[in-house]
């Protein structure tokens, strides 16, 4: 057997949730923002591969610009038979300025990934405030307004015609607070099935966490290594790095792994589907390869509570408004949506 070949997981050797829904979804996914450190069609490239290696999760977003290149991939792929279309899940996301037109993004994302349905669609974030592609961290947006229950059920409800026209199996959320969850939860006719969130072993946001669960929401966790090496300008002095805690460290001179490999390890014993990014064979296959070889143990798991930091990286302040305070008002901190 050749290094290549080892590089290969069977897919039902890997783990997978049950939605509400009774749906399965593949316990880990592969990232597809590539920042600006990867082009699009290392990303697209590194789909395939993947897919031929055994991924069967793939996490898009309209807003990583690279939808065309992966939906060559996908359909080489699919045209090809090396996956049937009902074994790959496949997410897709709403961007910030498209809530007021959700059926032209939705049929734009499946002509670009040449599909004829989505797995599951996700509200990026839950207001439509955008700021342009690589802008400034301090840039605001003019039209940036606070988050509204009326703007988001009027994209909701959209997003639930979607599923009514089947282009679309399921919905979610992205970046939501429980106190958003809270207002909306009541007039969504279709629930959501999962919340894509900021999780890693620093920022491991355990009550919205358990609020999920609690309602049935499966939680996925972006940035699950806590995205060593984004650009310099999401990054501030305080912000914690996954890789170096010693709690991660330990583990994984105990397993002989790479610390990235502890993260993911953790993510999904924990109970979260974790959608590591990289478009190096090595990286993508070690992060499929970690679910089917030696878990951390009970013990470890505990200890891997104390490498919380509530740190959060993703802080989003180009989405704020006018008036706003800083980035924490996105976050609803104090238990309440802040107006
Ligand atoms: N919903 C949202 O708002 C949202 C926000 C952010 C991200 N996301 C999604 O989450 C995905 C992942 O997040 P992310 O890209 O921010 O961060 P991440 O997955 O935590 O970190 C990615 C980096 O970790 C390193 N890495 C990956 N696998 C590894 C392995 N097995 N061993 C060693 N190093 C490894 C790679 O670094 P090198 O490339 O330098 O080797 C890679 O670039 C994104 O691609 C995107 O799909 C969603």
């Amino acid at each position: 057997m050749t290094k290549n070949d080892s590089l290969r997981v069977e897919p039902d050797k890997v783990p997978f949730k049950v939605l509400s829904s009774g749906a399965k979804m593949p316990a880990l996914g592969l990232g597809t923002f590539g920042s600006d450190r990867f082009s699009h069609e290392q990303v697209a490239e590194a789909v395939e591969d993947a897919i031929r290696r055994g991924y069967r999760h793939i996490d898009c977003a309209s807003v990583y610009m690279n939808e065309a290149h992966i939906g060559k991939a996908l359909s080489k792929v699919l045209k090809e038979g090396a996956v049937e279309r009902e074994a790959l899940w496949i997410t897709g996301k709403v961007w910030n300025d498209q809530h007021r037109e959700v059926e032209k993004a939705c049929r734009q994302t499946l002509k670009d990934l040449q599909l004829d349905y989505l797995d599951l669609y996700l509200m990026h974030w839950p207001f439509p405030n955008y700021h342009a592609p690589g802008c400034d961290g301090d840039a605001r947006n003019p039209d940036s307004r606070p988050f509204s229950v009326e703007e988001f059920m009027d994209t909701w409800q959209q997003m639930e015609a979607l599923v009514e026209a089947g282009l679309v199996k399921h919905l979610g959320t992205s970046n939501m607070t429980i106190a958003k969850f809270e207002l909306v939860w009541p007039l969504m006719k279709i629930k959501p099935v999962a919340n894509e969130m900021e999780l890693h072993p620093s920022f491991q946001q355990p009550e919205l966490f358990d609020y999920l669960v609690a309602k049935g929401i499966q939680p996925i966790g972006y940035s699950p290594i806590g995205s060593p090496n984004r650009p310099e300008r999401d990054k501030t002095p305080e912000d914690v790095v996954d890789v170096e805690d010693p709690v991660v460290q330990r583990i994984a001179s105990r397993l002989d792994v790479h610390p990235a490999v502890v993260c993911i390890k953790w993510a999904v014993q924990r109970g979260q589907v974790p959608i590591p990014f990289s478009v190096k064979r090595e990286q993508y296959m070690g992060s499929l390869r970690a679910l089917t070889e030696e878990p951390l143990t009970l013990q470890e798991m505990e200890d891997m509570k104390l490498a919380d930091k509530n740190c959060r990286l993703i802080k989003g302040q180009v989405f704020l408004w006018e008036g706003a305070q800083g980035w924490e008002d996105l976050w609803d901190l104090d238990g309440k949506v802040t107006e």
